[in-house]
């Protein structure tokens, strides 16, 4: 997809950071925007600032993790706008960052699980046949996530969840190539990005609140949980994500990795997995200093 102006962008986490980021640069391009949140206030308030730019938009209060809220989604922007081009499956959510495999709840997997994989596979199942009937070249772009390249200690949910992101989104691609389709698939990979997303505690649902492993963390493992926080903190900007993104989609580039120094953790981890070899703790150093 290379001709932007006039067409409709769908933006989940529309509310804050790279969604926020991205609905900005849609607006840029001369394209409509829905923009879609759990967060009802914030998202009114960048519909506001979408609109106070001169933007068309419409805001639909949204949780990816519900297919009804998916449906409603897509037939309140084809109702709005008539077509769906582009659309960005970007919230996501982590849980018990510093808690090992066996301290992370059961409600701690089911909520990361339902939001980072069910939020993407309902989009794909309710956006995927819309786009196919419209025949214009169209696009998806999934957020994964470094994490969905590299498993490190202490961020075990997350991490699967976003190696699912990143299997689905190439399986994805490969079946839209397949059949000769006019959609276009991208997975981008963020490392560390300045954002709210270590307070993403703030959307758990309340029946998926009451056990967290966060809750019983020992000294030793908030230290991960503060690393993991600074590094966003000093992270790249959310416009860069969103730059990258849209660099890659007019390229039709499936990967997208926004930070190059990354790239050695990710080859000896590839490497690793063809020589059979254990990851050593001298890659896992190199991961921590990337922290
Ligand atoms: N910030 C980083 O360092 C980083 C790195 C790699 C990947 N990512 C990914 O980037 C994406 C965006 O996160 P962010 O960093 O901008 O965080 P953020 O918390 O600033 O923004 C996430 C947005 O998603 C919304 N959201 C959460 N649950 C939702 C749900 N169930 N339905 C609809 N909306 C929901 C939140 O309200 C928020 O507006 C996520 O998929 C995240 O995993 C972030």
């Amino acid at each position: 997809m290379r001709e932007f102006k006039d067409k409709i962008a769908v933006v989940t986490g529309a509310a804050s950071g790279i969604g926020r980021a991205i609905a900005d640069r849609c607006v840029n391009e001369g394209m409509k925007v829905v923009l879609a949140d759990i967060e009802e206030e914030a998202l009114l308030r960048a519909e506001k600032q979408l609109k106070d730019m001169g933007a068309e938009t419409l805001s639909v209060v949204t949780d990816i993790s519900k297919e009804a809220d998916i449906r409603a989604l897509a037939q309140k922007t084809v109702q709005t706008f008539g077509a769906v081009h582009l659309l960005f499956n970007n919230a996501g959510v982590d849980a018990g960052t510093g808690c090992l495999l066996w301290e992370n709840t059961v409600a701690d997997w089911q909520w990361v699980i339902n939001v980072n994989i069910w939020g993407i596979l309902f989009a794909t199942e309710i956006f995927v046949p819309i786009m196919l009937k419209q025949k214009t070249a169209c696009h998806i772009v999934n957020t994964a996530s470094i994490a969905g390249l590299l498993s490190g200690p202490g961020n075990g949910i997350y991490s699967a969840s976003k190696h699912a992101v990143l299997s689905l989104s190439e399986t994805l691609h490969q079946e839209l190539r397949l059949i000769g389709s006019n959609v276009g698939v991208s997975v981008v990979c963020p490392g560390f990005v300045r954002t709210q997303i270590m307070d993403a505690e703030r959307n758990r649902p309340t029946e998926l609140s009451k056990q967290t492993g966060l809750g019983n963390l020992p000294p030793e493992r908030q230290v991960i949980n503060q690393l993991a926080r600074k590094a966003v903190q000093n992270g790249i900007l959310p416009e860069d994500v969103a730059n990258q993104m849209f660099e890659g989609i007019k390229k039709g580039q499936l990967y997208i990795i926004t930070e190059p120094k990354f790239k050695p953790a990710i080859r000896q981890h590839m490497e690793n997995v063809l020589n059979e070899s254990n990851p050593t703790p001298s890659q896992m150093q190199l991961v921590r200093n990337l922290l």
